[in-house]
């Protein structure tokens, strides 16, 4: 059986650790106690994963003697709204838990940036812990502390950071995950190697498959070089002032999409974020930044596990090149009026460009357009 593996997130005194590992769901109890307080806690989940998994959290707190209560939320992405946040945050402060005892958030990105920013906010600021169910936020969403609800005006608008008191990602809870949330989520885990390391990049070129097949140890291996990069970078800039932004590359491309065909499941959140993460090697190739034998490669990857590379799928959905890049511009990372895209001189030497030229953008995206 593959070893627990634990990678740390050096955040002084709010660090933490990330436990990753097949079969960790059973001993969560145990993992936890030491964290709390007093030994009572409340789990918030979805019903897809109560369904499948509640009982085994439920029989690791007992096991422990973790007194608990859990609150099951309808799943998708409508339940991170004002109206889920405000009866969330009621129902927190109305089960007897203190500003020092810890929530459990278990389930994917929705439940824990939901969760997350109700704890962030309850009584000033709650305790809590991930326990993220998709390969998604097992690489990516349950890290770093960013927490938060949509907003008419966009997406996670509204958040604060709080980090968590532990990460327990059991890697062997990924195999009841639907496949194309597998593959979306396996996006966040190409970008890493894309951004900042390129061994890992040919590492995930000849095991792919194995990852997202189930391998066990090919699984854990991609999601601890996933944690231990980004748990470089958050250590290095929690508040994203600098290199931290570079864990968004794809993500302005990607989110213009999404935003502009609907969030939902016309196009998962990681399907959006291998077409912007193609498009942003393909702009940056355009540029002279990148080398085209570097573009190709990223393309091929992605196509030969099933992601989708170009907007064909969704083009009778999309506005025009302007449409988009004016979508761009409401993007929380845009400065100053001005765009900012992660841009790439090639496979892991990805950097942040604060002033990309919009004319230069709506070009480039009037070509994917016509390529569709
Ligand atoms: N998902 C990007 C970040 O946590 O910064």
């Amino acid at each position: 059986m593959t070893q627990q593996q634990i990678v740390n997130v050096a955040l002084g005194g709010r660090a933490y650790d990330i436990h990753i590992g097949p079969g960790l769901l059973r001993r969560s109890g145990e993992i936890i106690a030491p964290l709390l307080p007093r030994p009572r806690t409340l789990v918030v989940t979805d019903e897809n994963v109560a369904a499948l998994h509640l009982d085994a959290l439920r029989a690791s707190l007992d096991e422990a003697g973790i007194a608990h209560q859990a609150i099951v939320l309808p799943p998708g992405e409508a339940t991170k709204s004002f109206g889920h946040y405000r009866k969330l945050v009621e129902d927190l402060l109305a089960s007897g838990l203190e500003r020092s005892d810890l929530v459990i958030a278990f389930g994917g990105g929705v439940i824990g940036d939901l969760t997350g920013f109700a704890a962030a906010t309850a009584r000033r600021g709650m305790g809590f812990t991930q326990i993220p169910t998709t390969l998604l936020a097992q690489v990516d969403s349950s890290v770093g502390g960013k927490t938060g609800i949509n907003s008419a005006h966009g997406k996670n608008l509204i958040g604060a950071f709080h980090q968590p008191a532990c990460v327990i990602a059991d890697t062997s809870v990924l195999d009841t995950l639907p496949g194309r949330q597998l593959l979306a989520g396996y996006a966040e885990v190409v970008k890493y190697g894309l951004l900042g390391d390129a061994d890992f990049f040919a590492w995930l070129e000849d095991n792919a498959k194995d990852v997202i097949r189930g391998g066990q140890s090919a699984r854990a291996h991609a999601i601890r070089r996933s944690c231990e990069a980004k748990a470089d970078i958050v250590a290095r800039d929690e508040l994203e002032g600098g290199p931290r932004a570079l864990l968004n590359l794809g993500h302005t491309f990607g989110h213009a999409l999404e935003a502009a065909v609907g969030y939902g499941d016309a196009l998962l959140h990681g399907e959006a974020v291998a077409i912007g993460t193609v498009q942003a090697f393909r702009f940056s190739a355009l540029q002279g930044l990148c080398p085209e034998e570097d573009v190709r490669r990223v393309e091929a990857h992605f196509r030969a596990i099933g992601l989708p590379v170009d907007v064909r799928a969704i083009h009778n959905r999309l506005p025009n090149a302007p449409e988009l890049t004016a979508i761009m511009r409401q993007d929380k990372k845009a400065k100053g009026g001005k765009l900012v895209f992660v841009l790439a001189r090639g496979i892991g030497r990805a950097f942040i460009a604060n002033d990309v030229n919009a004319e230069a953008v709506t070009d480039f995206l009037r070509g994917e357009l016509e390529r569709a």
